[in-house]
């Protein structure tokens, strides 16, 4: 594997061996010094042409912690912002000598484009393109699954899995749900018909207009965020009327068994697809999801960047 573009592109084996590196690297982050020397001397860049918080950050955090030389960049207050398009800056960038390149980008297929035209030598890892894909996220949210219905071990056979809400915007939703399913998980996409994407039914989901009846054997419920900012037309009555049949509040989380996890990738309308009770509820992961994001993302660096030099194995 030389670059992360899509979640669908992971083997079996290739999921569990991220899943499995990242589980030992999870304890790094609880010592009291948090780094490894592996990437010492290796370069990563964070090139972020859309806003990001929590994804940019994690990677930065995951980098560091490998001891990597870390390169910010993103796209306002840069040379994009005067048109300067991905294949320069990605030019600029590889005469700096990166040898991982984490991209986010608004255009879908972004990241493909800077792997496939080679005009970086590094690792591409796609850090959230358009409305396509997610991969490091679907990665943290079944490495969050599998520690809580798993013990951390092995993978997600037989669990069932609902994502619900703005699938047709969400990068997150089809990343998980090929993910998933080859962790062996049965996923089902609870939305209104407004907001699923053409061609789902060649997704390895069910979908579903019912949250409630599949609320009742989720093992794990991951609400997505309704995002407006990808939206140029009404695709629900309002925002009451979509949180009352789409929205995640108490009464509805006691439906789930009582083993069942919430999760949600952030960042959170509270009120909206989640209601603030059961965002801070005992059975929401959604703090621990940010925290396993790092060590995946440390996992993936290290499997992508860690592996070809001498001294790396300290
Ligand atoms: C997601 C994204 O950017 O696709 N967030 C994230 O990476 N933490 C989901 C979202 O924006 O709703």
């Amino acid at each position: 594997m030389k670059h992360l573009l899509s979640a669908g592109d992971l083997t079996h084996e290739d999921a569990l061996r991220i899943l499995d590196t990242a589980e030992e690297l999870l304890g790094v982050a609880k010592r009291p010094i948090k780094k490894l020397p592996t990437l010492r001397g290796r370069t990563v860049v964070n090139l972020f042409f859309e806003d990001s918080t929590r994804t940019r950050i994690s990677f930065e955090a995951a980098a560091k912690r490998l001891s990597a030389d870390v390169i910010n960049f993103s796209a306002k207050g840069s040379s994009a912002s005067k048109g300067e398009g991905l294949k320069d800056t990605a030019l600029t960038l590889q005469a700096m000598g990166a040898d991982a390149v984490v991209v986010r980008h608004h255009h879908s297929g972004a990241p493909h484009r800077l792997a496939h035209a080679e005009w970086t030598k590094g690792a591409v890892i796609n850090a959230g393109d358009g409305t396509h894909e997610h991969p490091t996220q679907a990665l943290l949210d079944a490495f969050t699954m599998r520690r809580h219905l798993n013990d951390g071990v092995g993978d997600l056979a037989g669990k069932n899995i609902t994502i619900v809400g703005d699938v047709l915007h969400s990068r997150v939703a089809r990343s998980n749900a090929l993910l998933l399913h080859t962790l062996g998980a049965h996923v089902t996409l609870v939305a209104p018909p407004t907001l699923l994407p053409v061609g789902v039914e060649h997704w390895p989901v069910e979908t579903s207009y019912d949250l409630d009846a599949s609320l009742e054997k989720a093992d794990a419920v991951m609400m997505l965020r309704v995002q407006r900012e990808r939206m140029n037309a009404s695709f629900f009555p309002s925002a009451r009327e979509y949180s009352r049949r789409y929205g995640l509040d108490t009464a509805r989380m006691n439906r789930l068994p009582e083993h069942a996890i919430v999760m949600h990738p952030g960042p959170m309308n509270r009120g909206m697809e989640i209601s603030a009770d059961v965002a801070d509820s005992g059975r929401s992961v959604i703090v621990e999801q940010v925290t396993n994001g790092v060590a995946v993302r440390m996992a993936v660096l290290y499997l992508l960047v860690g592996g070809s030099t001498e001294g790396d194995t300290e």
